[in-house]
């Protein structure tokens, strides 16, 4: 046992075999389910199916009804509504039945099913740039990413993740000529190199070479002679060159841990990875037509891409200077990642204002026929991270905010309010559930907009205990947890046979519908919708502890029924919010 049909699904089912039953040719048809505030739920798809078939509908509603089973193994009661809608009641015995199935699955995943033929996604993101250091442009990439990942994973999606990093370019010329002349500049003194120390190095590196390129002709002569060494693979100039990679890469690694997430160094394949490739991506795209020489350069041309002076802009894949530039890579890229990885999907997490960039890159790759209806690519493009003035997020001083700054600020606030609330937590556990609570913070802020949206960096709103927040969640499941701790030798247990209370009902509902929430956030890349199924979740926990007292219950069934009723929703919610990458701490 590990999949468990949902609530809807069944009475989906059943509706559609009732239907085809009085109306054969309906056979198929949509009886359009939804949530409703009249009844458990309402079947709206009758209309439409009458008007078809040029029959009035509330007849034909009345029909389909008088075709339904009901009792209290699934549909209580069923009645027509308005002008031939159905309403429909679950009974209370298949509502905690489908719950107790779903608590039973020993896998821990709550009876939610896996694609049957799953297909293979490579997932590009998180990608920040080699020798910078990361700002909060990099942070939306990362947290909506791996909130995909997750999701398409829970699902039985094959994911492939590709963290597409800046590593590869001019500035990399006058990075190593520089250390080159300079040799003790990246020397340390420990063996042991923090992220932060790392990024500082290269930091101060950064701007000593950039000083002497915009002050001396020379070192900028050789600088550049430097990117040509690269490019053609000189041992020596690679060698430094993977020195920079080396040094950003612990900084890297030190971010995404302090944003609690996993990244593996074999998915880091940066911009110089396909190096090898991209005479040849030219050479087919030239051979085929698709792109033409125009002053020197390699460009591909389209009909509806145009600029301010009505000149058409080609996407450039080769410079007149035979240089290659970002799209010859995500070119490269992509016939690595259709041809070698085997991807029905390639999916990119990348800010919206690159999404000229990716929708010309996607044509050529169509034109080419590396894309076609099997395999396809989609920009999941993010919004502007915002201040709280509304305008692009800039420190005071006017400068990008770095990351980790923002990060530390959100643990900051976050541990005051763990220790403020605090009731039996010792010091080290205050930093912990801070830093918990600050990243699932910032996390859930961003995740719980919808991604194509800008957003305000709020920190003040952000781990508020009310509303719509990570911590509202965060404490709702740890009140559950500690309410079965209180329980002791009761343990939760489902208990069919009892009636259920409204808010009982509404919460066992709701949990019911988990599965259908993760199979439509992750088919449409949308965590967002997963978080506002969390938020409901938690609030219909409240609304039911308000009004139905647990461990005080009057029979000791309805006090185990209810710690079941506490127990699935908590696990629901831990499973839910490490989908969005967000812990759920046991105390707070
Ligand atoms: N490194 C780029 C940036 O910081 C993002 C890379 C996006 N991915 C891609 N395949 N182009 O803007």
């Amino acid at each position: 046992m590990a999949s468990v049909t949902s609530l809807s699904d069944s009475v989906q089912q059943h509706l559609a075999s009732a239907l085809s039953a009085t109306l054969p040719e309906a056979a198929g048809a949509d009886p359009l389910l939804r949530r409703s505030d009249r009844a458990d739920f309402q079947a709206n798809g009758i209309l439409a199916l009458a008007k078809k078939a040029k029959a009035n509908p509330r007849e034909l509603a009345t029909q389909v009804v008088s075709q339904v089973v009901t009792g209290d193994e699934l549909i209580k009661d069923v009645e027509v509504s308005g002008p031939g809608f159905l309403n429909i009641t679950i009974a209370d015995r298949a509502i905690t039945g489908n719950l107790a199935a779903r608590y039973a699955d020993e896998t821990g995943r709550l009876g939610v099913p896996t694609a049957a033929q799953p297909g293979t996604t490579v997932i590009d993101y998180a990608q920040p740039n080699v020798a910078k250091e990361m700002h909060v442009g990099h942070l939306r990439s990362a947290v909506i990413g791996d909130s995909v990942v997750q999701l398409l994973e829970f699902t039985g999606e094959n994911v492939v993740r590709r963290h597409h990093i800046g590593d590869w370019g001019t500035q990399f010329g006058m990075l190593i000529q520089y250390l080159d002349e300079h040799p003790h500049e990246l020397d340390h003194k420990e063996a042991q190199v923090t992220g932060e120390e790392a990024m500082s190095n290269l930091d101060r590196l950064y701007k000593a070479a950039r000083k002497l390129f915009d002050s001396d002709e020379e070192f900028k002569t050789r600088a550049r002679r430097r990117v040509v060494d690269l490019q053609a693979g000189d041992p020596q100039t690679l060698a430094m060159w993977q020195k920079f990679v080396d040094e950003s890469k612990i900084y890297f690694f030190s971010v995404f841990e302090k944003l609690d997430m996993e990244i593996q160094d074999a998915d880091i394949v940066g911009e110089s990875g396909y190096n090898d490739m991209l005479a040849e991506t030219c050479r087919l795209l030239e051979e085929s037509g698709v792109a033409v020489r125009s002053e020197g350069a390699l460009c591909v041309f389209f009909d509806d891409i145009k600029g301010p002076d009505g000149n058409p802009v080609p996407l450039i894949v080769q410079k007149s200077d035979g240089g290659y530039g970002y799209a010859a890579t995500d070119l490269s890229a992509i016939r690595d990642r259709v041809f070698h990885l085997k991807a029905n999907t390639l999916l990119y997490v990348v800010d919206a204002r690159q999404a000229l960039h990716f929708k010309m890159v996607f044509e050529t790759a169509r034109r080419a026929g590396w894309l076609n209806e099997d395999v396809t690519a989609f920009q999941l493009a993010f919004g502007t991270v915002l201040g709280k003035d509304g305008k692009p997020f800039k420190t005071r001083e006017g400068e990008t905010v770095r990351l980790v700054d923002l990060l530390d600020e959100a643990i900051d606030r976050a541990s005051a309010v763990v220790r403020e609330k605090a009731q039996d937590l010792s010091e080290e556990e205050i930093a912990e559930r801070g830093a918990q609570v600050g990243i699932g913070a910032v996390k859930y802020a961003d995740l719980s907009t919808s991604a194509n949206r800008d957003y305000k960096f709020d920190l003040d709103q952000m781990v508020s205990l009310n509303g719509d927040t990570s911590v509202y969640l965060q404490y709702a499941y740890a009140r559950i947890r500690s309410i079965l701790r209180k329980a002791g030798e009761t343990r939760p247990a489902a208990h069919p046979a009892l009636a259920l209370t409204e808010a009982e009902r509404a919460l066992g509902l709701h949990v019911d519908a988990f599965a259908e929430t993760v199979a439509e956030a992750a088919g449409e890349y949308a965590p967002h919708k997963l978080a506002a199924y969390l938020y409901q979740l938690a609030s219909l926990y409240t609304s039911f502890y308000d009004k139905c007292p647990v461990l005080k219950a009057e029979t000791p069934a309805q006090v185990e029924n209810r710690l079941f009723l506490c127990d699935i929703t908590a696990r629901t919610l831990h499973q839910g919010m490490a989908l969005l990458g967000i812990r759920t701490p046991e105390k707070l």
